[in-house]
């Protein structure tokens, strides 16, 4: 079997080596494309981080093992990680957060054991860095939640925690404030529980979340969140078991598979052979397992558990006062460990049975469509327009535009509303708000908005705008605060 390898920058070279280094004293029957990804790929010139044979090769093979990549922070070029996640679809974001015994941590000495499975979605929320400057003064990102995308991942997770037999599983979310993205999210959670009555399903608000993952970790066993969400929480849970240096990540798609660690490529400590190698080696494992190589994944898994447990450690973690390994003479001592079964945790040794990775040839792209548009009318819009003008004075403006089918129906700033009512004590900023809706909620079309858009232009400019639709009694937008 051949597998595409990116080898990442920073720490990602060094600890993509110990992995390897690894495998192969394991006779792994795998053999390694390796491929042109990260930041120096960039910097060629090529804007996405990658070469296009490499994505031919990742696409041909299925499943990419790869190192941390680099992101410049800011402006410029996005997130090769992001990327690659995003273009093959790897919908859910697998991240395993377990007790290690070796690795001691405030639970592990207070004899709390911690197995918690967190599944981010992968795809969608912030993370299409969908983002304009309305203003000189107001920036914008435009957080997606799609039905579609939310069932994808709300299903594996489900499907992976009937397999793992968890105790619980539970959607996390901010649905209280975020009631439209967020809720869509949830009522997808409980629409897909349905499916799994065996399974005990629950929700909780993020923040209360990381509350009780701090104080009641063990109550938890698999988490499913937007990816945003999923990415902060996930670090938290690193916290937890000892850091970034024991969080792996399988990033899971219908046709391609992303292993990788959750940690970044370490500046701090890039080309010194001193990081933690285990994140990306756990990650392997869960690559091993997917393609059916579960006895190589088990011996392996079962020397490095011994390892800990012998107290051998990397710089980052474990006693300070007996010395440190640097990063291959810890992937070493793993090798010499082969065989030897841990304390605790061991892994049983299941045959392998090698799968076959590759992908399906797409001919075209997959539309995710879930519900057909039903008796949906336009009854208003939004008009996203820039002012510094004092509130009152730009509804008096707005009115003389409604002519006979709209009423100016509230304005807010930064989601308050500030007209009909509101109060002095609300900043501003210069960029408003204006909502119209037609009169009795008669419906409108798309030229009925134009026609108002461009009499409105003779006062305001107007960077953006967003349709009032309903379908049925529903309405498909929110409300501003104090409306
Ligand atoms: P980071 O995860 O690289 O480092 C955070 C801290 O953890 C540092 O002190 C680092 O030394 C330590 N650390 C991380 N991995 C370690 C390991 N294996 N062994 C020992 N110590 C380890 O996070 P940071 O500094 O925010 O990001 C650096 C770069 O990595 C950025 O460009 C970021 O965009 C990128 N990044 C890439 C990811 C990926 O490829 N999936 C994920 C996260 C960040």
């Amino acid at each position: 079997m051949k597998i595409a390898v990116a080898k990442g920058d920073g720490i990602g070279p060094e600890i993509m080596s110990a992995v390897l280094k690894i495998f192969d004293a394991n006779k792994v029957p795998l053999e390694y494309e390796i491929v042109d990804m990260g930041k120096w790929v960039f910097d060629k010139g090529f804007s996405n981080g990658m070469t296009p044979e490499a994505q031919q090769t990742i696409e041909r093979l299925g499943v990419l093992f790869k190192g941390p990549m680099e992101t410049p922070k800011g402006k410029g070029v996005k997130s090769v990680n992001v990327t690659a996640r995003k273009t093959w679809n790897t919908y859910a974001n697998k991240r395993v957060f377990q007790t290690l015994h070796g690795v001691d941590t405030v639970f592990s000495k207070a004899g709390i054991p911690i197995d918690i499975t967190v599944v981010r979605e992968n795809i969608e929320d912030t993370y299409g860095g969908v983002e304009h400057m309305l203003t000189q003064d107001v920036a914008l990102s435009r957080r997606f939640i799609t039905r579609p995308g939310s069932l994808q991942v709300i299903r594996y997770a489900f499907e992976m925690a009937r397999q793992k037999k968890a105790r619980r599983i539970t959607c996390s979310h901010k649905a209280n404030i975020m009631k439209i993205t967020d809720g869509l999210f949830l009522d997808c959670f409980y629409e897909v529980a349905k499916e799994y009555p065996d399974l005990k399903a629950d929700d909780v608000i993020v923040d209360d979340l990381c509350m009780k993952l701090v104080t009641r970790p063990d109550t938890f066993d698999v988490v499913v969140l937007t990816n945003l969400q999923g990415d902060i929480v996930s670090d938290l849970c690193a916290g937890l078991v000892g850091g970034l240096g024991f969080a792996p990540s399988a990033n899971i798609g219908d046709h391609i598979c992303i292993f990788e660690a959750v940690h970044g490529t370490a500046p701090d400590i890039a080309g010194k052979n001193i990081a933690n190698p285990t994140a990306l080696l756990l990650s392997g494992f869960a690559m091993l397992r997917h393609l059916g190589l579960t006895e190589n994944a088990a011996v392996i898994e079962n020397a490095l558990l011994y390892t800990l447990e012998q107290g051998v450690h990397t710089g980052d973690f474990g006693d300070k006062s007996k010395p440190s390994l640097n990063t291959t003479e810890f992937a070493d001592a793993i090798i010499s460990n082969f065989g030897k079964t841990p304390e605790l945790n061991a892994k049983q040794l299941i045959p392998n049975k090698p799968g076959t990775p590759t992908p399906l040839k797409l001919e075209r792209n997959t539309m995710l469509v879930t519900k057909e548009v039903e008796n949906e009318k336009i009854i208003g819009v939004d008009m996203f327009i820039e002012s510094n003008e004092q509130p009152d004075v730009i509804a008096k403006k707005c009115q003389r535009h409604a002519g006979v089918k709209f009423n100016l129906i509230n304005i807010s700033n930064r989601g308050t509303q500030v007209w009909p009512t509101g109060s002095v004590y609300t900043n501003l900023v210069n960029q408003y708000n204006v909502r119209f809706e037609s009169i009795d909620n008669y419906p409108l079309n798309q030229q009925d908005v134009i026609g108002l858009y461009v009499s409105l232009s003779g006062d305001f400019k107007i960077p953006s705008l967003e349709l009032l639709n309903m379908w049925g009694d529903k309405k498909s937008y929110s409300s501003a605060a104090g409306q």
